[in-house]
C-alpha cells in the first residue's frame, strides 16, 4: 500500500553528526510525538544515543490525550528516563524539562566529583525524527527564532548550537527517518505527518484514520462534520464528508484525494480533539 523507500547518502551523513555531535552533550532530549510515542521512537537514535543520560520529551501534548500522556511519562521513568509531556507551540512543561536537564547534569557531575556545579550550563542535544517539533521546542527554550535550514520529512538540516539565557546550550541535530519494515508504524508516522505526503496513499490512511476516529473520537468526528457516523464502514464515512465539504468533481464523482486531505488535515490540527493513538500497554 504505502512506499519507505526513501534516504541513503543523507542518512549516513546524519548519523555521523549524531555522533560527533555526541560528545559534546551532557543530556539527550529525546523527542516524541505525544500522539504516537511508540512509533514516533526511533530505535537506532536511542542506540546511537544511550550512554547519555536522557529525558524523554513527549511533544505536542495540546493534541494529545492528557491521561495518556501521564500514562506514557510513568512508562519512560519506569524504564529509567525522566520524562515529560510538553507543548512546544504553547510552551507547556518547557520550564519542567528544563530543571529536569539541570537535575540530571547535577546528578551526573556529583556521581563524578562528589559536588555539582550549578553554575555549569547544561549541553542538551536534541534528537528526534522530522516533524517531531525539534526546532519549535529550541525555539521556546532560547525564547528566539533561530535559522531554520529545511523543514521537509526525510530532508536533513545543518548542525546548530545555541545558546539560552537559562544555563543550557542546545544541541540542533538532523531529523532522521530510517526506513521502518513495519507498515503499522509507517502509517502511524504519516498520520502525524512525519512523512512526506506524496509518499502516500492519502486515500487509504484517510479511510484507516477514520476506522480508529470511531473508536477513540466518534461524538468529536460526528460533530466535526455534522453527520450521523453510526454503523457506518470508514468508506462510506469518507464519502458523506466528501458531500458535506462539496469534494464532488464536475463529472459528479467524488473527489477522494480532496476529501482525504481535509479529513487529514484536520486530524494533524487537533479538529476531533485531544488523541492519542497507542498507549504504553499496547505497544510496549
Ligand atoms: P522538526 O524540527 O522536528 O522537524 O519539527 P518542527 O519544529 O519544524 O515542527 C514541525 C511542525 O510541528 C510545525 O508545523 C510546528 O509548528 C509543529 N509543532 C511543533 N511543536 C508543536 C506543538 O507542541 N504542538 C503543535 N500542535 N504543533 C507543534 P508547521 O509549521 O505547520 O509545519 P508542517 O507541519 O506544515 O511541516
Amino acid at each position: 500500500m504505502m512506499n519507505s523507500n526513501w534516504f541513503p547518502k543523507h542518512m549516513r551523513t546524519s548519523e555521523a553528526l549524531l555522533r560527533k555531535n555526541l560528545k559534546a552533550a551532557d543530556v539527550i532530549f529525546e523527542i516524541l510525538d505525544a500522539r504516537i510515542p511508540f512509533c514516533s521512537r526511533d530505535e537506532r537514535i536511542d542506540l546511537i544515543t544511550r550512554e547519555k543520560p536522557r529525558i524523554v520529551v513527549l511533544n505536542k501534548c495540546d493534541l494529545s490525550d492528557d491521561e495518556s500522556d501521564r500514562k506514557w511519562v510513568a512508562h519512560y521513568e519506569k524504564m529509567g528516563a525522566k520524562s515529560v509531556a510538553v507543548s512546544a507551540i504553547r510552551g507547556t512543561g518547557v520550564k519542567k524539562l528544563i530543571k529536569l536537564a539541570h537535575g540530571a547534569l547535577h546528578a551526573k557531575i556529583s556521581k563524578l566529583h562528589g559536588i555539582s556545579d550549578r553554575k555549569k550550563a547544561v549541553v542538551a542535544m536534541v534528537v528526534g525524527i522530522p516533524n517531531v517539533g525539534k526546532s519549535t521546542l529550541i525555539n521556546a527554550i532560547a525564547g528566539k527564532k533561530k535559522t531554520k535550514i529545511a523543514n521537509k520529512p526525510g530532508v536533513t538540516k545543518v548542525k546548530q548550537r545555541v545558546t539560552t539565557h537559562r544555563q543550557l546550550e542546545l544541541l540542533d541535530t538532523p531529523g532522521i527517518l530510517w526506513p521502518r519494515e513495519s507498515e503499522e508504524i509507517f502509517e502511524s508516522l504519516a498520520l502525524i505527518g512525519a512523512v512526506k505526503d506524496e509518499l502516500l496513499d492519502l486515500e487509504t490512511l484517510s479511510i484507516s484514520l477514520l476506522a480508529k476516529l470511531m473508536n477513540l473520537a466518534p461524538a468529536n468526528l460526528g460533530k466535526q462534520y455534522q453527520i450521523d457516523i453510526h454503523g457506518q464502514p470508514s468508506l462510506a464515512l469518507l464519502e458523506r464528508i466528501a458531500m458535506k465539504r462539496g469534494c464532488i468533481r464536475k463529472n459528479k464523482n467524488i473527489d477522494y484525494m480532496r476529501v482525504s486531505r481535509i479529513v487529514l488535515g484536520d486530524f494533524r490540527k487537533g479538529k476531533f480533539g485531544k488523541i492519542t493513538l497507542e498507549m504504553p500497554e499496547d505497544n510496549c
